[in-house]
């Protein structure tokens, strides 16, 4: 039936539904969706949780304090939780050449502040989980910007946040989120990997991880599904932004299952953890942008598709990973040789070097030319999901 449950743990985030379709050619082509109602709208469609930037849940200060009241209502009314939030570096002129990693110190100590402020923010609602995506973190000119020093002020921000929360008591943990450019023309951090690498020059490296989102990495050309794995290997897998994405161009947001098709079948299948105990088990995130194209009924169709689309696709991969003939293809493509080590305990590399010696010519002529039977197992995939197994 495809109909999401509480349990499925689907987030949106505010923006997702509340985006007016304004774009670098024109003006807004929708009205502006009221966050609190469209809390209650999530609700209705099966999502469990909700997730938002300062800004679109409280934009004016003059409002803030009767929209928060409204949106706890909201909450308890509905049940939704709010699981992540995150902050609005990027729309306010003001962060045009950088926030956190600004040349200007007066913006870097502006940016930290408004971070600081919604740290708070997000703890009173009970979030765990704290995005931080730097969309105006770097540059457009050769010379414009001293990588090594925004670097610096990178790690440096991310140890004061983690210090605040750890002085606070809050239970909130750090998401960083990579994309290759756009809005700025090369963004900092561009991939997971980059991000990883920066966590691992933190004081409090356990209180960070990423929040992936497959279009960011797919505009980069590379595999999303790859991505979340290694990020789950190294326990960094803290967050997830789903979407669509149609190849190397700019940063689409489709909706889940749109674009790249084959991509989102492996995504849910990492997330699933590929037959191995490493999962995913935090929300199933959706930040993606009902098209321009579409009116309200559109928002409100694009957004149970995403849903849908990830139900539908769970139980395609279920059915791969439980297909017997699925089972013989992994054997005989030789998958689970992997998981041995190349070396075992207790041998020495003589060992390794004295059995590679040994090798005859037919031995390696064996190897050379042996079947890896990888288009079969492949192909059991593509006909799942296909739907016609
Ligand atoms: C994008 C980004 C943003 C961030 C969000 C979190 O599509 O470029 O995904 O939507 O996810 O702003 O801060
Ligand atoms: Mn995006
Ligand atoms: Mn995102
Ligand atoms: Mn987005």
């Amino acid at each position: 039936s495809y109909e999401p449950t509480r349990d499925d743990k689907f987030s949106f985030g505010l923006w997702t539904v509340g985006w007016q379709g304004v774009d670098v050619f024109g003006p807004a082509s929708r009205p502006l969706l009221d966050p609190v109602e469209a809390t209650y709208r999530l609700a209705d469609l099966g999502a469990a949780a909700v997730t938002f930037h300062d800004d679109d849940l409280l934009p004016d200060e003059d409002t803030r304090d009767a929209t928060l009241d409204r949106f706890r209502t909201a909450l308890d009314e509905t049940g939704l939780v709010v699981e992540m939030v995150t902050t609005n570096t990027f729309s306010d002129p003001v962060f045009k050449e950088g926030a956190i990693t600004a040349n200007n110190r007066e913006v870097r100590r502006y940016a930290l502040a408004k971070v600081l402020r919604n740290i708070d923010l997000a703890a009173s609602l009970g979030a765990k989980t704290f995005v931080m995506w730097g969309g105006r973190e770097g540059a457009e000119h050769g010379a414009s910007k001293n990588v090594p020093a925004a670097m610096d002020r990178f790690r440096d921000a991310l140890n004061v946040v983690c210090g605040y929360v750890k002085e606070q008591g809050y239970d909130l943990r750090f998401a960083l989120e990579p994309k290759p450019n756009e809005p700025r023309g090369d963004i900092l951090l561009p991939t997971i990997g980059h991000a990883i690498a920066l966590i691992s020059e933190l004081d409090h490296p356990e209180m960070v991880g990423l929040n992936p989102e497959v279009g960011h990495e797919e505009m980069a050309g590379l595999n999303f599904a790859h991505g979340i794995s290694q990020a789950l290997w190294h326990d960094k897998l803290f967050h997830i932004d789903l979407n669509g994405q149609h190849g190397p161009r700019f940063d689409q947001d489709l909706r889940f299952g749109a674009g790249n098709l084959r991509g989102a079948f492996w995504t849910v299948d990492a997330m699933l953890g590929a037959g191995t105990s490493k999962r995913y088990d935090g929300y199933v995130h959706f930040d993606y942008k009902p098209p321009r194209t579409e009116a309200i009924d559109g928002v409100w169709e694009s957004a149970r598709a995403c849903m849908r689309n990830y139900l539908i696709l769970r139980e395609k991969v279920q059915a791969f990973r439980a297909d017997p003939e699925v089972a013989a293809a992994l054997e005989a493509a030789g998958v689970h040789e992997l998981e041995e080590p190349t070396v075992a305990p207790g041998e020495s590399l003589d060992d390794v070097r004295n059995a590679a010696k040994k090798m005859s010519k037919a031995d390696l002529e064996a190897l050379r030319s042996r079947s890896v039977a990888m288009e079969a197992l492949d192909q059991l995939a593509m006909e799942h999901l296909l739907g016609v197994r």
